[in-house]
């Protein structure tokens, strides 16, 4: 079933100067952060390896309130100082995670697999976050309204919404923690982070520098652990949570909003995605494979944005898949710490899914174009693969992917491409390539997502409210949207006279 992959050897060379650092990077987290010295503590393995690169501790739900009071206490004081003030604080912290992009980067990479040129950008992106926060920490926050029958005048202001619980995932474990902590920063709220089990040593850093900023020590609160679920079921139990954000799978998420619902907390949900990537006959083909390979690949696919269904109109469809094929198959795989485009993907259990998912494709008669295994060696790895052809029928044609495979369809009229892409329950991101504007917002329009990237293959940006529909998710995070989920609006309706 093999088909040929120009990647080359996955034990691709690692200069031992920047393994050197990385291990000099890992050895500076700290990894007690409540100071509780706590002596449970879990592994944390690097996926390119598999072996374990820290033991952070493994709070208990009791330690995790003793974390919840403390950022409690802090943000009802950090509510009172002024906007400049917290503005200020995040400029600080912006340019400290510039200064230490080196040590940020090379923790990234040895506990997620991203290829470190993609954690140096996803420092910037993260780094970005907290800008753009600092920015928005000191825009007017309220507005002024005349009652239309007269005799009032309306005021209204936003205020913190309180403590918000914050779980973030380990696919961007810094994009995702400061997406999420600047505007609570900003805006005014104590917050405890509960970063993924996979890969809780980056947010470890991203606290630690916030507090080197002037962050007060005890407002962020990392709680570290292997046992996700009781320790957000003990937090949300806890009246003193008045929000929760949390990025991850639609299971969870809607397991932690029946949880909220118990006190009513402001929820944001940032859940799984399904995004389709239309590509029309009319469009101009190398932008499409282009925007198509980063839509796929960024992150190694491990993204609910990723491009999880290409579907192409049958005029373009052949050039297009031979244009794109030939890119795929030059992927060069290896140690994520090395000059590679695609590193390992996160656990076993991801690779047993791709090799299930292919065989089964192939079986119901998908062509397998490139890739398709997984290297026998140490680490998660799995080739960068296209597959032609996907009938509806196959696994992969309706799994969030998560991973370096194309899944590829064709569609013959515009009403079927926009079907095909609406078939599932998500409505994240969405892809189209069309050198026709009219088609191009049309479509955009009659797309089932809360994101539409036009010739575009990526949708991130912090100035953008990244957000979902339907299963994929409440609210938006960035931009002035993503402030507004930690404020909570009131008015005052002043008589006037006459
Ligand atoms: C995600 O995959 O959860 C977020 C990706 C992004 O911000 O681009």
């Amino acid at each position: 079933m093999s088909a040929p992959t120009a990647a080359r050897d996955v034990l691709a060379d690692v200069d031992p100067d920047v393994l050197a650092r990385s291990e000099a990077a890992l050895a500076t987290v700290g990894l007690d952060p409540l100071g509780l010295d706590t002596t449970a503590s879990f592994e944390v393995r690097d996926p390119a390896t598999e072996e374990v690169i820290a033991r952070p501790a493994d709070y208990t739900p009791d330690e995790a309130l003793i974390a919840l009071d403390r950022a409690d206490r802090a943000g009802a004081a950090w509510a009172r100082t002024t906007a400049r003030h917290r503005s200020d604080v995040l400029h600080r912290a912006y340019d400290l995670i510039i200064e230490q992009r080196d040590r940020l980067a090379l923790v990234i990479t040895r506990e997620m697999g991203k290829p470190l040129a993609e954690a140096y950008g996803e420092v910037q992106y993260a780094a970005d976050y907290v800008r753009w926060y600092a920015e928005e920490a000191v825009r007017p926050a309220g507005n002024y309204r005349e009652s239309p029958r007269g005799g009032s005048t309306i005021l209204t202001s936003r205020a913190p919404v309180g403590t918000a619980l914050l779980i973030t995932p380990w696919n961007f474990p810094m994009a995702m923690a400061t997406r999420k902590i600047a505007p609570a920063i900003a805006v005014g709220c104590g917050a405890v982070v509960k970063p993924a089990a996979l890969t809780p040593l980056t947010t470890l850093v991203v606290a630690e520098i916030f507090v080197q900023a002037g962050v007060p020590e005890e407002l962020v609160q990392v709680v570290t652990t292997s046992k996700a679920s009781p320790l957000s079921t003990a937090l949300l139990a806890d009246p003193r949570v008045r929000k929760v954000s949390f990025t991850g799978s639609t299971g969870v998420g809607s397991t932690l909003l029946a949880l909220a619902a118990q006190h009513v907390v402001k929820s944001s949900m940032e859940l799984g995605g399904n995004a389709p990537l239309l590509v029309f006959d009319d469009a101009d083909l190398e932008r499409a494979v282009e925007g198509a390979l980063v839509a796929k690949l960024r992150n190694g696919g491990q993204s609910c944005v990723a491009a999880n269904r290409i579907l192409v109109q049958d005029g373009i469809a052949d050039a297009f898949v031979e244009g794109f094929t030939e890119r795929m198959s030059q992927v060069v795989m290896g140690n994520p710490l090395g000059d590679v485009q695609l590193g390992p993907v996160i656990d076993d259990r991801a690779v047993a899914n791709f090799r299930g998912w292919v065989d089964d494709a192939v079986a119901r008669g998908a062509e397998l174009r490139t890739g398709g295994s997984a290297p026998d060696r140490p680490g998660h790895f799995f080739e960068a693969t296209v597959l032609d052809r996907v009938p509806e029928s196959a696994a992969i044609a309706q799994e969030e992917i998560f991973g370096p495979i194309a899944s590829i369809a064709r569609f013959t009229t515009e009403d079927e491409g926009v079907a095909r892409a609406n078939s599932t329950p998500f409505g994240l991101a969405s892809y189209i390539f069309t050198a026709d504007v009219d088609r191009a917002l049309d479509v955009a329009d009659r797309l089932d997502a809360g994101m539409v990237g036009i010739n575009h293959g990526i949708v991130s940006n912090v100035a953008a409210p990244f957000g979902g529909i339907k299963a994929s998710g409440l609210g938006r995070e960035g931009s002035s949207e993503g402030l507004e989920e930690y404020q909570e609006i009131r008015f005052y309706n002043v008589a006037r006279r006459g």
